[in-house]
């Protein structure tokens, strides 16, 4: 893979990003596949015949790592490795250790991809693998941050564009987040126990799982946001004032809210009320960030029309304004005491990861993609609108039933009669939640569907075409990228 012209110096580094950008497509597959197998069998809980690895709560982790780590991952992997190679007019610090970071973050997938159906964990959301992968994705995770520091400092331009800050961040977040809740004693190859035991190792979970979704799920994809959207818009960011505002507001803020995954529980009060006071002062930024991003396209609305990639790029903004605005409503203790533990919880989620992180990342990819290949355009445009519409039907579907399915069941749960006996038994509220687990079923077949329309549309597009590294602009730095 990978022709070059000349010196391989004068030329960018496209070949990780290539790989880095086919491979989001075939995880992202893969990651929905699992997650519409599991709105199965929430529906048929036999559909996978008891066999033990697909059973339900082995396939839930598999589902949770494969979209948030292998698709999302490579996504962030293919962007930041392009953009800071386009925003500072350098080829990456290190070809080998990028060619590492990519095999050795497949090994990590494929690892997982093993391990999880097969019932190794170490039962901690989002941080499930067993220890020897823990020690896999923190050399993958040094390399990748010595590859993209290294790149930053080698620098042509005398800025550093604010992508890359936002890229920074969460290299820097996300080691310290893995190695702290990863801490534990190995008891043989494939079992550990946490080094944080009761209301502490919650504490220190729910830190890493709220900043996981801070950092992994948003600050890194805001970094694509600040470069694809201008990209595909034409047009300079907004307010460059408000980004860095924008920047420092939130990594500050974020840290602090994780105690909102802990409402009414052992964790001492003040913690929670902390949690919670963060994550309302955690929609300024986020809303900051949407606006800035929505408003680049000022005087270029009417792109809007005929553009589905900036279609897609601007409704994933909607969304993550949406979902910021609902995670903080949920943070308030009142609302929280009805919507945990319900389906809400996971209307929320999909809003912000179907919406939000698989919508940018399929805009910003339909911009990348055909770039790597030297051409300016995807093999089809009717495509790339047929996937925009039938996605956005699928999350709509996906969100509205969970939504209403999730207030019912709060609504139910709280029911009481007036000589104090619950008004319906759990199994009720299962039995009338059946009707939205089948439209959020379809939903997400209409998201998965789409997926597999980009995967053709991606394959035309660098069928019989030459693998080009575009060469590095010598003169006016400022404006090349
Ligand atoms: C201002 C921003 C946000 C705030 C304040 C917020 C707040 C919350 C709250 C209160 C919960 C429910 C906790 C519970 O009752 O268990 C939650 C769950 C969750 N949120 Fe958000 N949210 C925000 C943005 C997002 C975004 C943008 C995403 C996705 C990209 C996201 C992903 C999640 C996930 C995955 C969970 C479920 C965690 C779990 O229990 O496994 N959130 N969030
Ligand atoms: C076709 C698309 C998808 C479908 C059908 C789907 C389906 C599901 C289902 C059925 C669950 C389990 C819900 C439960 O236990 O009640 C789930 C959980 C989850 N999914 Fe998805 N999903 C899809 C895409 C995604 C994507 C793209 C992401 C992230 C980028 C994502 C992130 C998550 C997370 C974080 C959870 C755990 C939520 C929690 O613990 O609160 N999903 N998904």
């Amino acid at each position: 893979m990978g022709l070059t012209v000349g010196n391989t110096q004068d030329n960018f580094n496209y070949k990780v990003v290539r790989q880095f950008a086919l491979v989001t497509v075939l995880w992202g597959i893969v990651g929905m596949l699992v997650g519409v197998i599991l709105a199965a069998q929430l529906i048929w809980p036999d559909i996978t015949m008891n066999i033990p690895w697909l059973s339900y709560g082995r396939l839930r982790p598999l589902h949770t790592n494969a979209v948030i780590f292998a698709f999302g991952g490579s996504a962030l992997f293919a962007t930041s490795y392009y953009i800071v190679q386009r925003t500072c007019q350098v080829r990456l610090f290190s070809d080998k250790l990028a060619a590492f970071t990519f095999w050795g973050w497949q090994a990590v997938i494929v690892a997982a991809a093993i391990s999880l159906p097969l019932g190794m964990s170490t039962s901690k959301e989002y941080a499930e693998l067993e220890w020897p992968i823990d020690i896999l994705i923190t050399l993958v995770w040094v390399a990748y941050a010595v590859v993209f520091f290294g790149t930053v400092i080698k620098r042509k331009t005398k800025h550093i564009y604010v992508s890359n800050w936002f890229f920074g961040a969460y290299i820097l977040t996300i080691a310290m987040l893995h190695i702290f809740n990863n801490l534990e004693m190995p008891a043989s190859l494939f079992k550990s126990y946490s080094a944080y035991s009761g209301a502490q190792d919650a504490m220190i979970q729910w830190w890493y799982g709220h900043n996981a979704v801070g950092f992994f799920l948003t600050t890194s994809f805001l970094g694509m946001m600040y470069y694809f959207i201008p990209k595909q818009a034409e047009r300079p960011i907004y307010s460059y004032r408000l980004s860095i505002v924008h920047f420092w507001a939130l990594n500050f803020t974020y840290m602090w809210a994780g105690p909102h995954h802990l409402q009414h529980t052992a964790l001492p009060d003040w913690t929670q009320s902390l949690g919670m006071v963060f994550s309302l002062i955690l929609l300024a930024p986020s809303w900051g960030g949407m606006i800035n991003g929505i408003m680049t396209l000022s005087g270029a609305w009417h792109k809007l029309r005929s553009d589905p990639i900036l279609k897609f790029l601007i409704t994933a903004l909607s969304f993550y304004g949406m979902s910021t605005f609902e995670g903080s409503m949920m943070s308030i203790k009142t609302v929280n005491s009805l919507s945990h533990y319900t389906d809400w919880t996971i209307g929320h989620v999909h809003s912000g990861a179907l919406g939000w992180v698989a919508m940018i990342t399929i805009g910003s990819m339909y911009y990348l993609i055909p770039r790597l290949v030297g051409q300016k355009e995807m093999h089809s445009t009717k495509l790339i609108e047929l996937h925009f519409w039938i996605s956005t039907i699928g999350v709509v579907l996906y969100i509205a039933a969970m939504w209403i399915a999730g207030v019912m069941q709060g609504l139910m749960w709280r029911a009481f009669q007036v000589d104090g006996t619950l008004t319906y038994s759990f199994v009720e509220s299962v039995k009338a939640t059946y009707p939205f687990y089948a439209i959020r079923l379809l939903g997400g077949v209409c998201f998965l569907f789409g997926m597999f329309v980009m995967a053709y549309n991606v394959l035309k597009t660098i069928q019989n075409k030459k693998f080009v590294d575009a060469p590095i602009p010598t003169s006016n730095l400022a404006t090349a990228h």
